[in-house]
């Protein structure tokens, strides 16, 4: 059957590859962007017509969220998958902590941690519709305590670990009505925030991730945060 898809950040990178992936698959896809005359979106909803509908969102505004799933709930009463995708880093985040803008982390947690549960929070009466809804949180191997490394990225570091977080009691929260909240590190990807050195291309990612999410997507007694095996990763 045609899966439902809202994907947020669809304009590019690992956002802009779901989307494609699940046209290819059949699929059903409401692509938010920020820019839905993103050239990427132009081109896909120039090849695959009514399966692709445009949705204008910015994830930090609570009021543009919840217009955009009234807009959605126009097209479908229901909602198989969310994945909340987009996410940044401030433009100091690589900066030592002396040279670093602190006052950039609220705005980049707004958007990778809080973004996701304003999606989610608009969306939840759409996705718990589904009889298997998923939700999946695109966080990254940063935002784990236990194995961090680093010594900077303070901002998008931190805002992936309380979207770590934020996914553990979606995932407590939505158990009963049977929708299943997971976070999953994609792995290191060429895209404008990759870089051209990373190891991954996007779009295989979007087609692995997309059969992992079939294998998984059900298994609400699983792991809740995931590498790109669908592995548990430390938090
Ligand atoms: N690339 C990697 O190696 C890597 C590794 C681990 C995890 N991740 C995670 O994977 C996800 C995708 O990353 P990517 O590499 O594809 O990044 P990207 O190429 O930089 O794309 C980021 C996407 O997020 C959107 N976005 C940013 N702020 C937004 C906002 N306020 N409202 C709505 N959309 C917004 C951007 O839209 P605009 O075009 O409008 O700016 C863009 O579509 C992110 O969650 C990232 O943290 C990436």
């Amino acid at each position: 059957m045609c899966k439902k898809v809202l994907i947020t950040g669809a304009s590019r990178g690992l956002g802009l590859c779901f989307t494609r992936k699940y046209l290819e698959d059949g699929g059903v896809v409401f692509a938010c962007a920020r820019d839905v005359q993103a050239s990427g979106l132009v081109e896909l909803k120039e090849k695959y017509g009514d399966a692709l509908i445009p949705v204008e969102i910015d994830v930090v505004g609570t009021e543009a969220v919840n217009k955009a799933a009234k807009t959605v709930s126009q097209y479908t009463d229901k909602l198989d998958i969310i994945i909340n995708n987009a996410a940044v880093h401030s433009a100091t985040s690589f900066d030592i902590l002396e040279e670093t803008d602190l006052d950039d982390c609220l705005p980049v947690y707004d958007i990778n941690a809080v973004g996701p549960l304003r999606v989610t929070k608009a969306f939840l009466p759409l996705i718990t519709q589904s009889a298997n809804g998923l939700i999946v949180n695109i966080s990254s191997e940063s935002g784990s305590i236990s194995t961090a490394g680093r010594v900077k990225e303070f901002d998008y570091c931190m805002a992936k670990a309380a979207l770590n977080m934020g996914t553990k009691l979606l995932h407590n929260y939505l158990k009963d009505r049977k929708v299943n909240v997971i976070a999953v590190h994609p792995g290191w990807m060429r895209t404008d925030m990759g870089g051209s050195n990373a190891h991954l291309d996007p779009y295989e990612t979007a087609c692995k991730l997309t059969e992992l999410f079939k294998r998984i997507g059900k298994d609400i007694e699983g792991p809740v945060f995931i590498d790109n095996d669908g592995n548990e990763y430390p938090w």
